[in-house]
């Protein structure tokens, strides 16, 4: 007889996106390495509720704001969530939220709100890294064993690590200064492109000549797996005139150069992780590449991927776009991948700003 699926309950607050999701999902997980089965696992339901408007007169993100807007809209996009669940309070087997790293007002907004709802229930509370969030999202759509490479681009990460199984990386290489998002946005704001910059930049750069700016490409042919992206940002500042003396073609031929940047440094930084990979794995294992984070939503960046993939031998597997960028649904379906493995946290779990994976 199967096991009882678990209901959790995911919540999602550590940056400017306030979200909730109900997931369901099977305890028996598959072991390192084993198969995964399909259709064990469902979003019932997965609500965010961006706070880009708040933000945007300010050009990013002000914590204080983000931490107030969390407050206002939570309890009610909670009770949404699982009124679009139709499971009812009395299913949730556990709830799920993110205890780190991020904004720390916002941390606290969710954390507590899980602890209060785990206590009120007498349910399982499980403190969800949101990079686990991001690190383990992609299995929930598809069957995906460990281990397997993970490139975690977002707003304020940019890591290659080894997944090994849900709590257990192994840290490759990382940004020794700006995250991908991060240099994406601050890109965007010095070409008067708007906030959140990521989209913005990918948009504009439909239209540009990537080869119009000779920009720089921090690392490229370096050893080992780390990054660093401040360079590039000081290189588009250098070239780039105050924006509203930009014509809307030097706009898109700086947002076109600078993403080519950004893919032929992630391109090359991957190929060493892959090939520290290949060195750790017998080639009978999976060999595959996961993208996961804000950044990954990047159709430009998905595709070069998709071609280094092709060249040395890996799958290549990205969560769907809504997944890439802060949801709950990644969050429930961490905490349901810790509970199957007896992990749960007391309610007195702290929250933390700043939170590694890897040990
Ligand atoms: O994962 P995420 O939603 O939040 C963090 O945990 O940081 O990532 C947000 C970041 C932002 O920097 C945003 O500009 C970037 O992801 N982003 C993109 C795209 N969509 C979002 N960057 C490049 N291209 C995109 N299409
Ligand atoms: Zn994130």
């Amino acid at each position: 007889m199967s096991p009882a699926p678990l209901t959790l309950l995911g919540i999602e607050t550590s940056c400017d996106e306030t979200a909730a999701a109900v997931i369901r999902g099977y305890p028996e997980l598959p072991r390192q390495n084993g198969p995964v089965a399909d259709g064990q696992r469902e979003i019932l339901s997965n609500l965010v509720l961006s706070q880009f408007d708040e933000h945007r007169p300010y050009g990013g993100i002000v914590p204080e704001i983000a931490s107030r807007a969390h407050i206002l809209s939570l309890d009610r996009l909670i009770q949404a969530a699982i009124e679009k669940a139709g499971c009812g309070w009395e299913g949730l087997d556990g709830v799920a939220a993110t205890a780190g790293p991020g904004l720390i007002g916002g941390v606290m907004v969710g954390l507590v709100t899980g602890k209060a709802i785990a206590a009120a229930r007498a349910i399982p509370l499980v403190a969800v890294n949101h990079l686990e969030g991001h690190a383990l999202s992609v299995r929930l759509l598809q069957p995906l064993a460990f281990p397997y490479l993970l490139l975690l681009v977002s707003g304020g990460h940019c890591q290659l690590l080894e997944v090994r199984g849900a709590g257990a990386y192994a840290r490759l290489g990382g940004s020794l200064d700006d995250a991908a998002g991060e240099a994406f946005d601050k890109t965007a704001k010095l070409l008067g492109l708007g906030y959140p910059g990521g989209p913005a930049i990918e948009k504009a750069a439909k239209t540009g000549n990537p080869a119009r700016f000779a920009l720089p490409r921090p690392m490229l042919g370096r050893a080992g797996c780390d990054f660093s992206f401040s360079g590039l940002k000081t290189a588009v500042r250098h070239m780039t005139p105050a924006p509203e003396r930009l014509s809307d073609q030097d706009k898109a031929d700086m947002a076109a150069s600078f993403q080519a940047a950004v893919a032929d440094v992630v391109i090359d930084r991957c190929r060493n992780a892959m090939t520290l990979f290949r060195q750790r794995h017998t080639p009978q294992q999976a060999h595959t590449l996961v993208v996961a984070g804000g950044v990954a939503a990047n159709l430009a960046l998905r595709t070069a991927l998709g071609r280094l993939c092709d060249r040395e031998g890996f799958q290549l597997a990205t969560p769907p776009l809504d997944l890439c960028t802060d949801n709950a649904a990644m969050i429930g379906w961490a905490g349901i991948e810790r509970l199957a493995l007896g992990l749960s946290d007391p309610l007195d779990v702290t929250a933390r700003a700043r939170w590694p994976l890897y040990s």
